[in-house]
């Protein structure tokens, strides 16, 4: 195990996810545990990430000095490398230049670290306005750039190492043989951490932890409640019991394929529950997003907590949470602050009196995805693109009517057989349709039309928070275009959404 010191970088999850893809197993914590948390967690190594401080900013994040005392290698990236030439008596000093982007650097003793690297015009990733003046004592310079004299320190004696530059990021093409050489040759860790060890010990922990008691979980078909589901099945069998709320607001089939999957070929406990004509009474005639939103959250939670209520015997929620929700949380602000809840089930666990497990917070998105894998659920539940909670009412403009939701609902379908059929699916982020509440006139046949307006929404990203209109061929936009419109009755003129987020967003509302 390696433990990773949060300084505030924005690219400390990224040092977890390569330390993770080299089968080690690894976790985030804030800068400022305590000493016995560390030694606690026994790790073989220990990261410090970069950050936006300087070690001379008043109130500067410093760990724990002591973790240079307890025999544990430790590699210093970037801020890193600077707080532990500051705490080990070296001295930092504000660069000339600050240094920001491409650079190259040269190794001047490669050692352990740099083993198998280049030695000269080595490309690296640098962001960085502070550099190393004076080495702490015995250390030595590894490698330098024009800019940094000192871009690599090391102690090899007590397996102490600092680089300047960024070795998790892409944009440091060596960075993977670097951050292994640390992991294997310098930690000697085990590349034995893999999806199927995982699986084995969720299970086992599973068990231990809910005994003989009884388990809710809300399954919404999504990747990540429905890995929960069947993993939990694997461990507790019936014990565990499946809510489903058919809010109406699916895609086209989805409902039936929920059951089918879950309850019919897994044999899981599913209850469904169809609101539908609830959830569309209580939306009649509301228009603003942000109340549609609110009417679904709650209407959800009033449903999901009665059928609740019947299972008297429950003591558990197993909630999808994963690691990125826990520790953008957690990381950097200190661990006093509160960990963000499912949008879906948000404040249920409290009310309810149910103690939570959430069995996948230790991954990231793409390990919960191969989690699936290994539990044996179909491939297009793995890839499923997001949906969203409040589903196809945030996606019609205005108010959602039946009407509105079958046209919504069977254009929606077109976009996604056709991405699936031209193998776009699997390259993007999102796509789906959106209902405009704009109507254009149209001829077809002899006849004039006067009908609405369908936009078409298909995004790449990696995370949510930004994301670019994907480049589909215009052969794929073109068919999806004419199906829609030949086929979809009331709508008469299909439009491609090409707006980034910021300043758009994914959804229109
Ligand atoms: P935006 O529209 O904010 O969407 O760019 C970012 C991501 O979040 C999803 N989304 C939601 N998911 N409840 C959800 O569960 C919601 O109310 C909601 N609104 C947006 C959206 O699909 C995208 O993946």
């Amino acid at each position: 195990r390696i433990l990773i010191l949060d300084f505030g970088s924005q690219y400390t999850q990224l040092i977890a996810r390569r330390i993770r893809e080299s089968h080690v197993y690894c976790e985030i914590h804030p800068y400022n545990i305590t000493l016995e948390a560390v030694k606690d967690f026994q790790p073989k190594g220990i990261i410090l990430s970069g950050g936006p401080s300087s070690v001379h900013d008043d109130g500067a994040p410093l760990s724990d000095p002591e973790i240079f005392s307890l025999d544990i290698p430790i590699l210093g990236i970037c801020y890193g490398m600077q707080l532990m030439a500051h705490q080990l008596k070296g001295a930092v000093e504000k660069a000339d230049r600050r240094e920001y982007g491409p650079a190259t650097i040269d190794i001047d003793d490669a050692g352990d670290l740099f083993l198998d690297v280049e030695k000269e015009g080595v490309r690296v990733w640098m962001s960085h306005g502070d550099r190393i003046l004076n080495l702490p004592q015995d250390f030595k310079v590894l490698a330098h750039s024009e800019n940094s004299p000192i871009a690599a320190m090391g102690l090899p004696a007590r397996r102490f190492y600092g680089v300047q530059f960024h070795p998790e990021v892409v944009h440091t093409p060596c960075g993977k043989t670097i951050l292994e050489n640390f992991l294997f040759r310098i930690c000697r860790c085990q590349s034995s951490w893999t999806m199927k060890s995982f699986v084995e010990s969720a299970i086992q922990a599973v068990r231990e932890g809910v005994g003989e008691d009884q388990v809710i979980c809300a399954l919404s078909g999504g990747v990540d409640s429905s890995v929960v589901a069947v993993l939990l099945h694997h461990a507790i069998g019936s014990r565990l019991h499946c809510i489903f709320v058919n809010n109406g607001l699916l895609r086209k089939g989805e409902a039936e394929s929920v059951q089918r999957i879950f309850r019919d070929h897994f044999q899981l406990n599913l209850i469904y529950v169809d609101a539908s004509k609830l959830f569309l009474d209580r939306l009649a005639g509301i228009v603003d997003p942000e109340q549609k939103r609110r009417i679904i959250g709650n209407l959800f939670i009033e449903l999901f907590e009665k059928e609740a209520g019947r299972l008297a015997n429950a003591k558990y929620l197993a909630q999808g949470t994963l690691y990125p929700d826990v520790i953008e949380s957690v990381s950097f602000k200190g661990p006093s602050a509160t960990i963000k809840t499912h949008h879906n089930v948000g404040g249920l666990p409290e009310r309810m009196k149910l103690k939570l497990i959430e069995p996948l917070r230790e991954l990231f998105k793409d390990e919960a995805r191969l989690v699936g894998r290994e539990l044996g659920l179909p491939e297009r539940v793995i890839m499923r693109h997001p949906y969203p909670g409040p589903g196809l009412a945030i996606r019609i403009i205005g108010e959602v009517t039946p009407e509105n939701l079958a046209i919504l609902r069977e254009a929606d379908a077109i976009v996604l057989e056709e991405m699936e059929a031209s193998g776009w699916y699997d390259r993007v982020w999102q796509a789906f349709a959106v209902l405009l509440p704009v109507r254009s006139v149209g001829v077809m046949g002899d006849e004039r039309t006067y009908d609405q307006v369908i936009a078409v929404r298909i995004v790449e990203s990696v995370d949510a928070m930004t994301a670019d209109w994907a480049r589909v061929p215009y052969d794929v936009l073109g068919k999806i275009s004419n199906r829609i419109i030949n086929e979809v009755k009331g709508i008469n003129r299909v439009v491609y959404d090409i707006s980034s987020k910021p300043p758009s967003t994914i959804e229109w509302e």
